[in-house]
């Protein structure tokens, strides 16, 4: 690996601070910039977080001579743009889920990332989690027989507000942008894209999907049944079954600091992977790991694959859109 990764975050929201924590856990990262549509935000940020630069604008952040790679912070709606100015002047791109607002705009940006020869990845940091990774684990090697079964929820409670990212259907609000696409990115992790897609949802006042629920048949008869909320605090459980037991994520299962395999026969397994910070250090890792080696894409998240589920969330929202 090269001994240094030069990291610049564009955006100064919420997650752009969480993320930067645990990027200053990583061995081997440093950030070197940050920019804001705001001079001031940038500044604020920058020294809260120790960065030698600050820029005012999204593009003269992209510009930054020394960054190998910038972290995409922003609102959905601002995702492409971003991205596409980052790509312009050759640097890697981490971007924040969801990858896009639909199919289209990412298919626009994986063809810059492509031309650029640039790498691109979309930041599903939940794949890359120890305890994740074993669960996949267990599927793989068949402990559970074959995996027919998924069920995932992904709920949490806020309050409406018309002004907030996640109620305003112009910055990409709603439950299946905003936590959907963590349950729609599992399931075709495990079952590969959806060959039917059934779904209904509750719209809000504001205009967003507020609860949806989504059920995919994969090849093979195997099915997903997934839900997600921005207005109810559900069970946050991800489960798959097979006809020799089930697996289990420990909840909140996006960031699952544990795995519990239950055959049908035989004693219950539970593997425990504790870990530090807010669980964004995998995907840091992963991009230091395909960045030493040249690759363009992370081949556990691939962009093929974002674009499927961008593909597959434009589907689920034509069920209840038109
Ligand atoms: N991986 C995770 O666990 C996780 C968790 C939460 C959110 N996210 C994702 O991260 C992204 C940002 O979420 P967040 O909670 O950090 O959002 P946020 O704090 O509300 O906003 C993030 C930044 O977006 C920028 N932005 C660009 N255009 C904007 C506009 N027209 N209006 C308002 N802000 C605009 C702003 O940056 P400047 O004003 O500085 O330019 C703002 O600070 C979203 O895509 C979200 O889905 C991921």
């Amino acid at each position: 690996m090269p001994d240094l990764i030069r990291w610049a975050i564009l955006g100064a929201g919420r997650i752009a601070r969480k993320f930067a924590a645990d990027l200053a856990a990583v061995p081997g990262a440093r950030l070197v910039a940050v920019g804001s549509r705001s001079g001031e935000r940038a500044r604020a940020l920058a020294a809260e977080l120790g960065a030698p630069r600050a820029y005012d604008s999204y593009a003269g952040l992209a510009a930054d001579p020394e960054a190998d790679v910038v972290y995409v912070a922003t609102r959905n709606h601002a995702h492409r743009e971003a991205c596409e100015l980052a790509l312009a002047t050759g640097k890697g791109v981490l971007c924040e889920k969801p990858f896009a607002l639909d199919a289209m705009e990412a298919a626009a940006v994986i063809g810059r990332a492509r031309a650029r020869r640039c790498f691109l990845m979309e930041a599903m940091w939940t794949r890359f989690i120890p305890a994740v990774r074993q669960w996949r684990q267990w599927i793989d090697s068949g402990r559970l027989g074959e995996a027919r079964l998924l069920q995932v929820d992904f709920g949490f409670r806020a309050e409406p507000d018309p002004r907030s990212r996640l109620f305003d259907p112009t910055l990409g609000g709603g439950a299946l942008l905003d936590v959907g696409v963590y349950a729609v990115s599992l399931a075709s992790w495990l079952f590969g894209p959806p060959t039917r897609i059934e779904s209904t949802a509750c719209i809000g006042e504001t205009g967003v999907d507020e609860s949806v629920g989504i059920l995919l048949d994969h090849p093979g008869g195997r099915l997903s049944l997934l839900s997600a909320s921005i207005r109810l605090d559900t069970a946050k459980t991800a489960v798959v079954y097979g006809a020799e037991g089930a697996a289990w994520l420990s909840c909140p299962w996006w960031k699952a600091r544990a795995a519990r395999l239950e055959p049908r026969t035989g004693h219950p397994v539970q593997i425990d992977h504790p870990f530090p910070g807010n669980g964004y250090q995998f995907e840091i890792q992963e991009v230091h790991r395909c960045l030493a080696q040249g690759q363009t894409e992370s081949p556990v998240m691939p962009l093929a694959e974002s674009l499927e589920i961008m593909k597959t969330l434009d589907a689920v929202r034509r069920r209840w859109s038109s």
